[in-house]
């Protein structure tokens, strides 16, 4: 165990206090509710801490793509998984009919007829049965049918496929009232035509802790929760203590009193604003205003800083999106008071194939 005073930087740190904390209450907020735990491991590609939330309760893990399942799998953390992405091309359906044989709880996600057609020949091709759910596009604006009669339609067609058995319906983020009245008008349809719908899957961490209001949902995946960033805190779901990620950063230089540069630019903070204004939040300097990034740099605007920084100092950046950040380092170090307790490599970092 080394000292977090000789990290050097930057470096990408986890509070684990905070993250443990953060792990705790998604887990028994969920539970209250009788509503499945399925993280979604894209925020951290850690093996070790999905094995945590696991350990906390999960049912399962959502993974985005075929690469974080395949590492996520190798290390043994969940059977019961959900790949929230549509596969496309026979390289990707033979992994998957792999990953299938290996985690007969894995199940993945589809929006439309070609998809379901080429799972179907793959599942027939591996001898394979391939469960799947229909994403529905609730509000977001992305992937997803667009009506609870295409989420039926597609549905029906997609079972009746070779290999294909029908689970439920995805949707991704909750958005209210829209994901409701989508459900349930999809949901009578289901019914009407006695087509049992076991899995009805919610998601995202600013939707996290109001996903009782869709009474329908039997799970909800959460990614972000376990860090947590700018972005959660001003949606309200956070608050900077609940904010276990935080890139540590010195300052290399003061060009100006009003100006101080930080050591990480967009290879660590990313350019990613995630609607936010700034590039992160400085812990040490909350009035600071991380206004721009180059590759290596950080600029920070100090003037509404009644205390500024000195050169050499160390401070604190709460990312805007931390699962952005985890991709771009090749560890994550999980500190505990002054120590750094352990060293991560980020397994499924780069995975994005
Ligand atoms: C399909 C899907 N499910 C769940 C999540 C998790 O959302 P969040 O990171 O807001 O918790 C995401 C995030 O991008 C997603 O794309």
């Amino acid at each position: 165990m080394s000292a977090v005073k000789e990290l050097d930087t930057p470096a990408v740190t986890i509070r684990l206090d905070i993250m443990e904390d953060n792990i705790r209450r998604v887990q028994a907020h969920l539970a209250k509710h009788g509503i499945g735990n399925r993280p979604h491991i894209k925020t951290h590609k850690i093996p070790a801490i999905g094995k945590l939330q696991m350990q906390a309760g999960a049912m399962g893990i959502t993974c985005q793509k075929i690469g974080e399942v395949e590492v996520f799998v190798d290390a043994g953390v969940a059977d019961d998984i959900l790949l929230t992405f549509n596969i496309l091309g026979q390289a990707k359906t033979d992994r998957l009919m792999a990953l299938c044989r290996r985690a007969p709880g894995l199940a993945v996600v589809l929006d439309n007829e070609v998809v379901a057609r080429e799972l179907s020949i793959a599942g027939a091709r591996h001898g394979v049965d391939v469960r799947f759910l229909v994403e529905c596009d609730t509000g977001f604006g992305r992937t997803g049918v667009q009506t609870p009669a295409a989420a039926f339609d597609l549905a029906r067609l997609a079972a009746r496929l070779p290999r294909m058995q029908f689970r439920g319906l995805m949707t991704f983020p909750n958005r209210e009232p829209t994901t409701r009245e989508f459900f349930e008008r999809a949901l009578a349809l289901f019914k009407g035509a006695g087509m049992p719908v076991p899995v009805v899957s919610g998601g995202g961490t600013p939707a996290l802790f109001t996903a009782q209001n869709i009474p329908m949902l039997t799970e909800h995946r959460a990614g972000t929760c376990v860090f947590n960033d700018v972005m959660v805190v001003s949606s309200g779901t956070a608050t900077w203590d609940n904010c276990a990620m935080r890139v540590r950063a010195t300052v290399v230089s003061r060009p100006t009193d009003g100006r101080a540069i930080l050591d990480c630019g967009t290879k660590v903070l990313t350019s990613d604003q995630y609607g936010q204004k700034g590039f992160g939040h400085v812990l040490e300097y909350p009035e600071a205003v991380v206004g721009n990034l180059s590759e290596e740099h950080g600029i920070v605007d100090l003037s509404a800083c009644a205390e500024r920084p000195q050169v050499g100092e160390i401070v604190h950046v709460v990312p805007n999106h931390c699962c952005v950040v985890s991709n771009m380092v090749d560890e994550l170090y999980g500190v505990r008071g002054e120590a750094v307790e352990v060293v991560w490599p980020v397994a499924a970092r780069g995975r994005v194939r």
